[in-house]
């Protein structure tokens, strides 16, 4: 981020106290949003289709695939994906799927693959870059070659430590990832990251709505309420600022450190320090920047009511000392004590919800990102073309 975009934001916190204080703070606007959308399983199943297949979404960390035959699998978006490294270092995705007659090559979630991946089946095999080396009594099958047999690929870009995939193999070619991730360069540009090194992967299940869980980050309202007991002391209450993102929400939550900063010379302000980042790439992930590393927490639908969750941090290097890591699982421990509040409220949601749905939620002036969010999820599904 720019240095005078920082500067703009210290300057609208201060502001905003002093708003805040006056009760002024906010256009007290509010909308409607139907509880339905989280119950809807026909509405899901477009999502599914439409969100989950065709934009792309966060599969793992970049550099857990450190050599040759390096791969991780990614079932999420109901697509059986391989991420892998080839011999010629570049990372592919392909559909974890046999060219004869369907086979799954590959069932361990992460490994190696020595030289080639083996079909169980009648042993075709694929090298790791997914070309078809070898049929087993290759007579028995003309016209089956490396151009016309070789893995299906998808497309698939690394970008800040993780592995992007459009799911879709019918769309490859056809997104350009870095436009679609304007934005975020836009927010992350100067921030310095290091080697993105994977530390803390976790995932689990959520008994609620996928939605529920992104909204659950796109607004600070509930800070000093929901995250009393954890983080919430440690932030200016009520107070985020959001930039004006067509596509990737970002809000950011100024610590309470920051008021003590308005004595400084504007230079001297460490963004970072003082604040937490937290930026959502559509469709499903949500990275927070924190004044050292990043977490990456990525939400897929099982079901309406189910969500499958999988994450990582990103830290400028490997640890390598006992110190280190303890320091990085502490980092990780703060993070998930207070997500796991989060998430206990989207649950709380979603019991509500599984009773009774046909009813309509309050959405006020602080929670404007939660209502962008929703609606871009509405248009992907009336077909509307997005676009960073
Ligand atoms: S299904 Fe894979 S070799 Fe036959
Ligand atoms: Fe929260």
């Amino acid at each position: 981020m720019k240095k005078e975009q920082q500067i703009q934001i210290f300057e609208s916190v201060f502001e905003g106290l002093e708003k805040q204080k006056q009760k002024k703070d906010a256009d007290g606007i509010t909308h409607q949003i139907n509880a339905d959308r989280y119950t809807s399983s026909e509405r899901l199943g477009q999502e599914k289709e439409v969100i989950f297949k065709h934009f792309p979404i966060v599969t793992g960390p970049a550099t857990q695939l450190q050599k040759a035959g390096d791969y991780f699998l990614h079932d999420l978006a109901d697509v059986p994906i391989i991420v892998m490294r080839g011999k010629d270092d570049k990372l592919r995705a392909f559909l974890n799927m046999c060219r004869h007659r369907g086979v799954r090559l590959l069932e361990e979630k992460e490994g190696k693959v020595k030289r080639n991946i083996v079909c169980p089946y009648h042993a075709w095999s694929y090298n790791t870059e997914g070309c078809l080396q070898f049929v087993f009594h290759p007579q028995g099958f003309s016209k089956v070659e490396e151009a016309t047999h070789s893995l299906i690929e998808l497309d698939c870009w690394v970008r800040m430590g993780m592995v992007f995939v459009v799911p879709n193999p019918d769309l490859k070619g056809k997104i350009n990832i870095d436009s679609w991730l304007s934005e975020v360069y836009a927010i992350t540009e100067g921030f310095e990251f290091g080697d993105f090194y994977p530390f803390h992967k976790t995932e689990g299940k959520l008994d609620c709505n996928w939605k529920l869980l992104v909204d659950g980050g796109l607004e600070g309202y509930h800070f000093k309420i929901a995250h009393s007991k954890t983080i919430g002391p440690y932030f200016l209450d009520n107070m985020s600022i959001n930039t004006e993102n067509k596509l990737h929400s970002c809000i950011i939550f100024p610590k309470r450190a920051m008021k003590k900063m308005k004595e400084e010379a504007p230079d001297e302000w460490n963004f970072r320090k003082a604040a937490n980042i937290l930026v959502h790439i559509f469709p499903n992930t949500v990275i927070l920047i924190e004044p050292d590393h990043i977490m990456v927490v990525s939400f897929c639908p099982i079901d309406e009511k189910t969500t499958a969750y999988t994450s990582f941090m990103l830290l400028p290097k490997e640890p390598v000392t006992e110190k280190e890591k303890e320091y990085w699982t502490l980092n990780a421990n703060i993070f998930w004590n207070a997500i796991k509040e989060d998430n206990e409220m989207a649950i709380l949601q979603q019991k509500s919800f599984n009773g009774y749905s046909k009813t309509h939620l309050t959405v006020g002036s602080y929670e404007k990102l939660l209502l962008q969010f929703e609606r871009l999820v509405d248009e992907a599904l009336k077909g509307k073309e997005l676009q960073a």
